[in-house]
């Protein structure tokens, strides 16, 4: 008994030893920690400094009222609280290298769980190595240069149909009011439906579900009737429904055509995604989820690029001036009445293209996004702890005299000479870098096209405030007066 009660005493004491060693090398670690964790303020348990991003986030204020008061006294990074995770903001073209270029190696995409639940927890920007390589090879297919060719008469159809319906057609000489926001962000949507994902007629009724999912992006993940999460998931089950029928149909009329031996496969995405399925490279829901993921990133973006293109050029006329002069010299070479335009057409907007990088730059569509540390990481001189998130924005090189002379001037010409690469980041970077850069270019330029060359516009309201939720818009819609040209 003696022994059984020595073995049991050495036992604990042995236990508690090795308790106490843990205990202190956690501490040690976290105290070398603190020692190297970048200087900033983490504010009260959990809630941190979320409030003042918040509010300076739907302000459109971010850089002003958050990130430069903090640089200013802490250094380009700092760490902070944010929704209750330990943030480290970085700014910068080297942070932006560093992070951008380091995904899935040091860090990964990080999105709030209310925004991965309605865009899809199967989608791209939930994948990494071998399956994100596959699903980015399909979109990079059908959304580079190559692929987009064949989408260019078809954009033109589309924003022309809708321009003549809705704005006038040149016969009609009255006056309207309508609002660019809404009218590029209806546009965005259809080309994206249309072009990508072979839809059409249910357009209107899935665009109002779009924007019910967008309104619980950001919301706490609450399954509580009468909250916007609740509202947002009930609406995404609406879109669920008509993309599995969709994809399900698709991939019937598929399987015929290969027994049929038809060689007049569509090369669409929705083909691509639905043979990829076929061919058991990945699952229904993903295919669901990515279409769902790729509406949102196409429409929510564009149409801010736009409506932001359009205020700057009403705010400078001499840009004006010089961007029609490019479009009234692409017109004229056309011979046909109402002859569509041509990818050539298209490569020749290279001042357009300045004017609506040089928009995006002021006016990111997105402003940053987060980051979340796979391993302890090593940056700028500070450790980031393994789990903490990092918060890289656009502003933190577009708003940096270091970058840009006279940052907040609007000046196209910046981009005539290439830009040094994580200096211009409102395409984000490395990796994950917008898959869709060339569709949303193509759709800028052909709907900017197409309205200058048709229609005489203005501002209604030319200092409108911009507001994000959780996106950045116009509070007003945009509203332009506009009539069709003689
Ligand atoms: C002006 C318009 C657009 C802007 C400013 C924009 C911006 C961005 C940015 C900043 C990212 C990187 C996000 C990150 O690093 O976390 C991104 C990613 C992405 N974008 Fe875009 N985007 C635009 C249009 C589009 C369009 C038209 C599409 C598709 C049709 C698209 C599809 C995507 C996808 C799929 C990703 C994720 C890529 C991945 O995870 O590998 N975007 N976009």
């Amino acid at each position: 008994m003696a022994d059984y009660l020595r073995a049991l005493v050495a036992a604990l004491i042995g236990i508690s030893f090795l308790f106490l060693l843990l205990l202190l090398r956690q501490r040690k670690k976290s105290r070398s920690y603190e020692k190297r964790l970048p200087p900033g303020e983490m504010g009260f348990p959990w809630i941190g400094e979320t409030l003042d991003f918040y509010r300076a986030l739907q302000k459109n204020t971010l850089f002003e009222d958050f990130i430069a008061p903090r640089i200013q006294t802490h250094g380009k990074t700092f760490k902070t609280r944010i929704m209750g995770s330990p943030t480290i903001v970085v700014n910068g073209a080297e942070a932006n290298r560093f992070f951008l270029s380091n995904e899935f190696k040091l860090v990964v995409s990080s999105w709030p769980a209310s925004a991965v639940q309605l865009m899809g927890v199967n989608s791209i920007m939930e994948k990494s190595g071998e399956q994100h390589r596959l699903v980015r090879s399909i979109l990079t297919t059908c959304l580079g240069n190559t692929g987009l060719e064949a989408l260019v008469p078809k954009i033109c159809s589309v924003v022309k149909g809708h321009l003549d319906k809705n704005w006038g057609h040149c016969n009609q000489q009255d006056e309207k009011i309508i609002s660019l926001y809404k009218t590029a962000k209806f546009l965005s949507f259809r080309v994206t439906c249309e072009c990508l994902f072979e839809m059409g007629g249910e357009d209107e009724v899935l665009f109002e579900c779009f924007e019910k999912v967008l309104e619980g992006v950001f919301s706490p993940v609450v399954h509580l009737p009468g909250t916007s999460f609740w509202r947002a998931k009930r609406a995404r089950a609406v879109i669920e429904k008509v993309l599995l029928k969709l994809v399900r149909e698709k991939r019937l009329k598929m399987m015929e055509e290969q027994t049929r031996s038809s060689s007049s496969l569509s090369l669409s995405l929705l083909s691509r995604l639905v043979g990829a399925m076929v061919r058991g490279e990945i699952t229904e829901v993903e295919v669901v989820d990515n279409i769902v993921l790729l509406i949102f990133a196409a429409h929510d973006t564009s149409s801010f690029a736009i409506a932001m293109t359009f205020k700057m050029l009403s705010l400078n006329p001499h840009c004006y001036s010089l961007l029609l002069q490019e479009h009234n010299k692409i017109r004229s070479k056309k011979t046909k009445e109402g002859e569509n335009l041509t990818m050539e057409d298209v490569t020749k907007m290279n001042y357009t293209w300045q004017v609506a990088r040089e928009s995006i730059r002021l006016f990111p569509p997105i402003f940053g996004s987060f980051r979340r540390a796979i391993t302890d990481v090593n940056f700028d001189g500070f450790t980031i702890p393994k789990g903490w998130k990092v918060l890289w924005t656009a502003y933190g090189t577009h708003f940096s005299e270091e970058y840009f002379k006279d940052p907040m001037r609007f000046d196209p010409k910046r981009f005539e000479d290439p830009i040094s690469p994580y200096v211009f980041v409102g395409f984000g970077g490395g990796p994950r870098v917008c898959a869709g850069y060339q569709l949303a270019k193509l759709n800028i330029l052909i709907f900017v096209h197409l309205v200058v060359t048709r229609y005489d516009w203005s501002l209604v309201q030319p200092n409108e405030t911009i507001v994000m939720d959780p996106l950045p818009f116009p509070s007003q819609g945009m509203p332009l007066k506009v009539s069709p040209k003689i």
